[in-house]
C-alpha cells in the first residue's frame, strides 16, 4: 500500500511511521508541505499517487485555536479541504484524524460514533469542519476520532505533568474534565489495522476507559516514582484558559470493535509506557 502521511513530525505521525512498517510512505514535513497551500497539496499528493492519505496534520493547541480561530479554520478546515480535494482528484482514500472535542460534553456517558457533534470551542469547530469536507467531497473515507494522546513527545499533557511536577514539587489539576487517555502507538496500530479493512466510515479509536485529568495525573506521578508529589484537585473555573474544553468527552469504540479492532485499557497502556 502507498501511504501519504501529513503531520509526520507530530505525536501521532511519529507513532504511525513504525506502525506502517514496510508500506511505501510519503511523509513531507510542514516545511516541505503546508496544507494551507491548495496547489502544493494537490501536486504533492498527485506526485506520490498514494492509495491512502492519513491526514494527521492539524493545529492542535486548543488555546491557540481559541485565540486565533481564523488560523484554526485555515489549517484544520480548509487545509483538510485541500487534502480531500487532492484525494478526490487522485482517487486516494482519506483517513482524517479528528477529535473528542467535536462533542459538547453534555451527554454524560461515552460518545458513540453516531452521536451528533456539537463543538463548543474553536478547535472542535474547525476539526468538525474538516470532517464535513471529508464526508462531502469523498465517498471513500475514514473519520477517526481520538482523544488525549500521550507518548514520549514533549508537548502532551502527560509530559507537562512530569515537567511541572519536577519544577514545582506540587500540582493543581482539574477533576471536572473527563475523557479517554490514548497511547499514540496503540492508536497508530489500530489505524493501520482499520485502513486495511476497506470499511469506510466514522470511528472512535481510544484506549478503553475514561478518567479525569486529575486521576490521569495522579496515576502518572504514582507510576513514574513521583507518588509523594501532592496534587490539589480543582475545578475548571479555578483554572481559567482561553479554550473551553468539553466536561465529559470520553469516546466509545463501537464501530471498530465490531471489526475486531479494540485498544487495551488506558491504565495498562500507561503502565507499559512509564514502566518499560
Ligand atoms: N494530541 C491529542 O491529544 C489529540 C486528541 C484528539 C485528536 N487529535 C488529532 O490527532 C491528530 C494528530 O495530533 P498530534 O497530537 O500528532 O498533533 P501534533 O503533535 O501537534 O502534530 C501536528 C502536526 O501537524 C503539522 N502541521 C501543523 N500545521 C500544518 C500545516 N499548515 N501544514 C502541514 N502540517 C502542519 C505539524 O507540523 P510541525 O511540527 O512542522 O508544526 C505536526 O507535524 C490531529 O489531527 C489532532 O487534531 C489529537
Amino acid at each position: 500500500m502507498r501511504v501519504f502521511l501529513t503531520g509526520v513530525s507530530g505525536q501521532l505521525g511519529q507513532a504511525l511511521l513504525p506502525a506502517l512498517g514496510t508500506e511505501t510512505i510519503f511523509a513531507p514535513n510542514e516545511h516541505a508541505l503546508d496544507i494551507r497551500d491548495r496547489s502544493a497539496t494537490a501536486q504533492a499528493i498527485a506526485d506520490a499517487a498514494p492509495d491512502i492519505v492519513i491526514h494527521a496534520a492539524a493545529m492542535t493547541n486548543v488555546d491557540e485555536c481559541a485565540l486565533n480561530p481564523d488560523m484554526a479554520y485555515r489549517i484544520n478546515a480548509l487545509g483538510t479541504r485541500n487534502v480531500a480535494l487532492a484525494c478526490q482528484a487522485t482517487g486516494a482514500v482519506l483517513a482524517y484524524i479528528s477529535t473528542n472535542e467535536v462533542f459538547d460534553g453534555f451527554k454524560g456517558e461515552p460518545y458513540l460514533e453516531y452521536d451528533t457533534p456539537n463543538p463548543i470551542n474553536a478547535y472542535g469547530r474547525s476539526k468538525l469542519a474538516g470532517e464535513w469536507f471529508t464526508q462531502t467531497l469523498l465517498q471513500r473515507f475514514y473519520v477517526i476520532r481520538t482523544a488525549w494522546l500521550f507518548s514520549s513527545r514533549s508537548a502532551n499533557f502527560l509530559q507537562q505533568i512530569l515537567r511541572k511536577a519536577d519544577e514545582r514539587g506540587r500540582l493543581r489539576v482539574v477533576t471536572d474534565e473527563v475523557s479517554s487517555p490514548t497511547y499514540a502507538p496503540d492508536l497508530a496500530q489500530a489505524i493501520v489495522r482499520l485502513i486495511r479493512t476497506d470499511c469506510y466510515g466514522i470511528y472512535h479509536l481510544v484506549n478503553e476507559g475514561a478518567c479525569s485529568r486529575f486521576t490521569f495525573a495522579r496515576r502518572v506521578l504514582d507510576l513514574s516514582g513521583r507518588g509523594q508529589i501532592p496534587i490539589e484537585p480543582i475545578s475548571r473555573n479555578q483554572y481559567p484558559r482561553p479554550s473551553t474544553p468539553p466536561t465529559y468527552s470520553a469516546l466509545r469504540n463501537f464501530a471498530a470493535a465490531e471489526l475486531g479492532i479494540r485498544l487495551r485499557g488506558w491504565e495498562e497502556a500507561l503502565a507499559e509506557f512509564l514502566l518499560t
